[in-house]
């Protein structure tokens, strides 16, 4: 039988945008990153939303995503490995406690690892 896409196993608009109130939630309880999102242009709703739209766009092919482009949203930043990793882990627990599994874990990581060059250093 064939998958279903990535988007619709992480529960289509309504379970990434789920997902992404808990990665927002994350990054302003942790401690490597939070100053980053607490001193943000965006508010915590506006980077929710942006983040959301941005997967959904990406993840489902229906441009929603109004915002920058990675390296615009970043650039200026110097973000460092360290930063890098500390959303990925955020991101993962995430998804644990929402309950998504391993493969689909496997999946995003693979994603956001390969966004890597857009984000960190510029
Ligand atoms: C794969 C990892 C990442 C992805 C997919 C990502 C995605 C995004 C997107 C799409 C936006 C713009 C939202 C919009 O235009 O509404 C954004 C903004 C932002 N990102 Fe990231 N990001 C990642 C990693 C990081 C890291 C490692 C940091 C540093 C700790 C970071 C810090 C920020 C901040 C502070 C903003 C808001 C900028 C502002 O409004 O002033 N991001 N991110």
């Amino acid at each position: 039988m064939e998958q279903a896409s990535l988007f619709d196993r992480l529960g289509g608009r309504e379970g990434l945008h789920e997902l992404m109130e808990k990665i927002v939630t994350n990054h302003f309880a942790n401690p490597t990153v939070c100053t980053r999102y607490e001193n943000a242009k965006a508010s915590r709703a506006e980077l929710v939303e942006g983040a959301f739209e941005f997967f959904c766009t990406g993840l489902s092919g229906v441009p929603t995503y109004t915002g920058l482009s990675l390296v615009d949203a970043h650039r200026g930043m110097n973000v460092s490995d360290q930063e890098f990793v500390a959303v990925i882990d955020d991101i993962l627990k995430a998804m644990t406690a929402q309950g998504v599994g391993e493969l689909e874990q496997a999946e995003a990581l693979k994603i956001l690892w390969g966004m890597k060059p857009e984000i960190v250093g510029i």
